[in-house]
């Protein structure tokens, strides 16, 4: 008997008819009482491949294992369970994932309840998942991104059936919420709005692996967008293939211009959003951008080429004059914008001109950073089927002078900041060396300057001192211990007890009676000294009893007494602080 269930397999044909809306469901998290004994003690250790959607569905998987009592690992022999979360978009990220898949082989021959899952983008191409069940027959369940909801209950079926899963889906079902997470950072967050592509560039895979597009309620994007901003994240990034399209679904007016807002207006103190589609980016968009600080004065907009006979080959609906002039409207609406780019070289058939293009392009923009890529072709989309007269050579000879122009335009930009002062939020010590800090500027420039781990999170003022190009060389403009010193007192001042406690001081300063009283105490007791020093007793004894009927009226004035009430309650919570702080 077979050790192997295939369930269900993709197919890329029918991923491409694309379905009717979904609708959100928010069911409790359920942990199979057999994964609970499963899990309980071991370690699980998740390899993601690709991009952010990939690296936010580590999240969720992570929050279902431990969910069911498992810990994370980074050592590769100590995992009880493995997942390869994989990456469709290039061939090379394939090629990786089949490596990653052999190491774990091992585990199973140490210790026999080891489980080896693989899942994401590269399982939703038809024939991958029937080629890893023959020729690497030690994976043990198998699922893809429609379906990672399922990871316990696969986990459940898999233990009580005692064989192997293969569950792939070619449609999306419904939007799943209350998705448990432990997120990777504690200062920076992905949030999704949206899933899916409806764009069908003719070279790329995610409308296929990812499905047709769908957003999700602004209800729950705000929602988890809140908890963030109470959990005291200082970044969020919104996250969709194509964050232009957002709510088009709903066809209620909302669009990612509204939903954008709405999460700027929660307060967070920075946000991102990406990636924007040239073709649908509305002027509505700019001016949220243009209007809220908070949001990051950077736009990731691939252009993808230069030309616009290519660009009409790839299907990306708009022209080279369209894109550099929304280009130019982002550079009027929001001065000193970073761009960013992504740009692919050695499509089918690109002539000499159409490159060229794409270098005046470049030349024109001068994009703060650029992600360039040598064409893949992705069987099953439709580029994959053209014949392609241009020599390999003259591709790599093509990538190697676009890289030229693009390390160009972003010196134009790198060389400027020097001898400037710009927010930084640090990520952390650097891998290199623990003495070095490394963050980003509000315009996503990686800046390296030494500092004390202890300002991770932070977001700190940093001079610049040296251009490397794709990353700066900083200093802090402030000693660390008084950065620290007034974000505490900063953040205090946020607390409702201190809050509470300026209020009543201000009431007792402004109070008309109180002042009046003020002023009487003050004559009462001038005149109180006037008569100790004429040695008049009688006199004295009676101004001092004025002094001291005056100073009781005043201390049981109701907005005197509210005003000691709230010192008290503030100096309590200075104490609980300081306990925590010694
Ligand atoms: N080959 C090379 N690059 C690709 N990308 C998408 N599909 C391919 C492919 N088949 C690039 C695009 C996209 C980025 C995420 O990956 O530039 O914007
Ligand atoms: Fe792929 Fe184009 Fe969709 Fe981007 S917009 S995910 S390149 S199909």
């Amino acid at each position: 008997m077979s050790r192997r269930i295939i369930k269900s397999l993709p197919d890329m044909g029918k991923a491409r008819n694309r379905m009717d809306s979904p609708k959100t469901v928010r069911e409790p998290l359920i942990v199979p009482p057999a994964v609970a004994e499963f899990g309980k003690g071991r370690a699980y250790l998740i390899k993601t491949f690709g991009c952010q959607g990939n690296v936010r569905d580590e999240e969720i998987l992570a929050g279902y294992l431990e969910a069911a009592g498992m810990h994370r690992t980074e050592i590769e022999s100590e995992a009880g369970l493995v997942i390869i979360n994989t990456c469709a978009v290039r061939e090379n990220a394939e090629d990786k994932v089949y490596g990653e898949i052999g190491k774990f082989k091992v585990n199973h021959q140490k210790d026999p309840s080891f489980v080896l899952c693989v899942c994401g983008c590269m399982m939703q191409e038809t024939g991958v998942a029937e080629k890893l069940v023959k020729s690497y027959p030690y994976v043990n369940l198998i699922f893809g991104t429609h379906n990672l909801s399922n990871i316990l209950s696969l986990l459940d079926e898999r233990l009580a059936r005692k064989k192997d899963l293969v569950d792939v889906l070619s449609y999306p079902g419904d939007i799943v919420e209350n998705l448990p997470s432990i997120r990777l950072d504690a200062y920076k967050a992905f949030v999704n709005i949206g899933y899916g592509c409806d764009k069908f560039c003719t070279y790329c895979i995610v409308p296929y692996t990812r499905g047709r597009e769908r957003s999700r309620a602004r209800e729950d994007i705000i929602k988890e967008c809140q908890e963030l901003v109470e959990e005291g994240y200082q970044e969020i990034t919104l996250l969709g293939q194509n964050v232009n399209s957002y709510g088009k679904d709903f066809h209620d007016g909302t669009s990612f211009a509204t939903i954008l807002e709405d999460v700027a207006k929660l307060g967070i103190p920075r946000l991102r959003f990406m990636t924007s589609h040239p073709w649908d980016f509305s002027d509505e968009m700019l001016d949220v951008i243009a209007k809220y600080d908070n949001i990051m004065p950077c736009i990731h907009l691939p252009v993808q080429s230069g030309s616009t006979t290519m660009l009409r080959r790839m299907g990306r609906r708009y022209t080279r004059e369209q894109y550099l002039d929304l280009v130019r409207r982002i550079r009027e609406k929001i001065p000193g914008c970073a761009l960013t780019t992504d740009i692919i070289v050695g499509f089918p058939n690109e002539t000499e001109e159409e490159f060229e293009d794409t270098l005046t392009l470049c030349e024109e923009v001068k994009y703060d950073a650029a992600f360039t890529f040598l064409y893949s072709p992705r069987k099953g989309t439709p580029a994959a089927a053209l014949e392609d007269d241009v020599p390999d050579e003259v591709k790599h000879e093509r990538f190697n002078r676009l890289l030229k122009v693009v390390e160009a335009g972003v010196m134009s930009h790198s060389s400027q900041m020097v001898g400037k002062t710009y927010k930084v939020l640090v990520d952390g010590p650097s891998k290199k060396n623990e003495r070095v800090l490394s963050g980003y500027t509000e315009t996503n420039k990686l800046v390296n300057f030494e500092g004390p781990a202890y300002l991770k999170g932070q977001i700190v003022d940093v001079e610049i001192v040296e251009d490397h190009a794709f990353s700066m060389i900083g200093k802090l403009t402030k000693d660390p211990l008084i950065i620290l010193a007034e974000k505490a007192a900063e953040s205090l001042k946020e607390e409702p007890e201190a809050i509470a406690f300026l209020e009543a001081k201000k009431a007792v300063e402004e109070s008309p009676s109180l002042i009046e009283l003020r002023g009487q105490i003050e004559k009462a007791q001038k005149a109180m000294v006037q008569k100790a020093a004429d040695s008049d007793d009688e006199a004295y004894e009676k101004a001092k009893n004025e002094y001291l009927s005056l100073m009781n009226s005043y201390k049981k004035d109701p907005v005197v007494l509210n005003y000691e009430a709230r010192k008290d309650d503030l100096e309590e919570l200075l104490r609980i602080v300081k306990g925590t702080l010694s």
